[in-house]
């Protein structure tokens, strides 16, 4: 049996038992709110599926699909039906098996599963409150009902319990960087794979920066065609060094449909990103006209902020905006669009006569905090974040987008540190959690950096990841405004799925748990054995590259 009786007397003489996350009886990343034991076992293999017709198609099919995968794992057909009148039947306890029951008054995102020794109910009202209790029965079950493979030798038994779930944050993010370095869609649908294994319900995917454009837009075909590749890469560190090797890819925009669907269909939701009005250096690349100086400008070679960014005095940018933005919002369905907003030097602007008309005709002056050239910025902001808005789309961008004036209704990613996130929250504005401090994968794992592949430095241990507590330092009444907490996965010094995984894995299963659990329900000690006792054999069992515990 692969749940663990850890005091197996002690817990029969106390039933219902109620398990928390110190008492780590049952392995589930992220841990449930509340697990209740109790005696007995289900027999899972072979048992027959039974799913509430009140459902809709795509939960119904969530659980056709359980029934299929426990089949072939188990080797034990477990049967898929739709019967009529199935709350009553779970109610009188005349069905048996695993009984999925739509249940309205429950969460989007809430599930709860009562697991006795002849049926498991399983309630839930939405279709991620379906695919979350798939996911947690999932975990219960041996690893091989990950793989396509038959484990019939495996203990397919459930412990009897009672879970209740929902999530701490509504938005639970993983960032991607297909700039610096182009991933596959195949790389990125498996990307996604293990995020929805681990209840992320947001992909926030980085599509443009200085080193390369990824998505095909139809009005300006040489984005991707100029834009989405460099004519060199810097060596590993060395910024003096250059591969001289042409570098690049691009999604069209059937592949950027492939991977929304294939993303809905795990419950997650994609946020692109076209980052503005800096890093756009590829964009430049294609359109000159798009710059200050009218170029000429390459896609770069090297990592870092380039100072060459949109001009911001020119109506011509403004309108290349509108007509990407306008085929990105077609696009991708999620509520939001995140516009970047980070990192734009003002040295351009400076000098730019078009700029510095644009700044003139707005009034924009200094103040004792801010310059007219940020100011400018805002002003960029303020026009996408109402074209967008036209568009039914709200906008996110990095937390730069707090310096000088910013709209109602723009949701603020704090990066540098939570103090961004802790002033948004304050001010009213919604905010995600993604501080380098806590939220940065591409910072290593160790400090013994010569044992670690090459990358871009900092620290950012497992432990650290999981003792993320995003409303700290929050005053009274501003926690509400926090949506969530997102970790980012720059690549930069990362070019291989290999690589990218090592980064990623285990440190997005803590994040999990800081998305997903009321800091009560979280224990590092119990989450490593997890991890060491469950966690990391699914994913071997799935063929994922992980780094391994210290
Ligand atoms: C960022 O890391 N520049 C948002
Ligand atoms: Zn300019």
């Amino acid at each position: 049996m692969k749940f663990r009786l850890i005091i197996l007397s002690a817990a029969l003489s106390l039933l219902p038992l109620a398990s928390t996350a110190k008492d780590p009886v049952i392995h589930i990343v992220p841990q449930p709110e509340r697990i209740e034991l109790q005696k007995g076992t289900f027999k899972a293999a072979g048992a027959s599926i039974n799913c509430d017709a009140a459902f809709d198609t795509r939960s119904r099919a969530a659980v056709q699909d359980f029934a299929a995968r426990l089949s072939i794992a188990s080797g034990k057909v477990s049967s898929f039906a739709v019967p009529v009148g199935i709350a009553a039947s779970a109610e009188a306890g005349s069905i048996r098996g695993f009984v999925f029951i739509r249940d309205a008054s429950l969460g989007d995102e809430e599930y709860r599963i009562e697991i006795g020794s002849k049926a498991a109910k399983v309630y839930a009202s939405e279709y991620n409150g379906v695919l979350y209790a798939v996911t947690t029965l999932k975990q219960m079950l041996p690893e091989a009902v990950y793989g396509g493979a038959l484990a019939d030798d495996a203990d397919w038994h459930l412990p009897c319990a009672v879970i209740s779930d929902k999530p701490r944050f509504a938005y639970r993010g993983m960032h991607l960087d297909c700039s610096r370095h182009f991933f596959s869609v195949d790389v990125v649908k498996r990307y996604l794979d293990i995020m929805a294994v681990y209840k992320l319900n947001r992909l926030h995917w980085h599509l443009s920066d200085d080193q390369g454009w990824r998505i095909e837009i139809k009005r300006y075909p040489e984005l991707t065609l100029i834009g989405g590749y460099r004519s060199g890469t810097m060596i590993g560190r060395d910024f003096n060094s250059d591969d001289g090797i042409r570098y690049g890819g691009y999604y069209t925009q059937d592949q950027i449909r492939e991977v929304v669907a294939y993303a809905e269909k795990l419950g997650i939701t994609i946020v692109p990103e076209i980052d503005l009005p800096g890093h756009m250096l590829a964009a430049l690349s294609a359109y000159p006209w798009l710059g200050c100086s009218g170029g000429p400008y390459e896609a770069w070679h090297k990592w870092g902020v380039a100072d060459k960014v949109l001009c911001a005095g020119k109506e011509t940018t403004y309108e290349f905006l509108e007509n990407v933005l306008t085929e990105v919002a077609e696009l991708f369905p999620g509520e939001y669009i995140h516009i970047g907003g980070d990192e734009c030097p003002k040295t351009e602007w400076e000098k730019c006569p078009d700029c510095q008309a644009k700044i003139e005709e707005l009034g924009l002056k200094d103040d004792d905090r801010f310059s007219a050239e940020q100011y400018l910025q805002c002003y960029v902001t303020a026009c996408m974040q109402d074209f967008l808005a036209t568009l039914g789309k709200k906008i996110i961008g990095w937390d730069e987008i707090l310096e000088g004036k910013l709209a109602e209704g723009a949701t603020v990613m704090s990066w540098r540190g939570v103090q961004g996130g802790i002033e948004a929250a304050s001010l009213g504005f919604d905010a995600i959690m993604t501080p380098t401090s806590h939220c940065y994968f591409d910072y290593m794992q160790s400090r013994d950096t010569d044992n670690e592949p090459v990358g871009i430095g900092g620290f950012l241990p497992l432990d650290k990841v999981y003792g993320f507590e995003p409303l700290e330092g929050m005053p009274e009444g501003a926690g509400k405004h926090i949506l969530g907490v997102q970790a980012n996965l720059w690549t930069e010094y990362i070019a291989t799925e290999e690589h990218l995984q090592y980064m990623l894995l285990p440190r997005m299963l803590a994040l999990s748990e800081v998305q997903w659990c009321l800091p009560e329900n979280k224990d590092f000690e119990a989450f490593k054995t997890k991890l060491a006792e469950h966690e990391l054999k699914v994913l071997e069992t799935m063929g994922y590259n992980y780094r391994k515990l210290d």
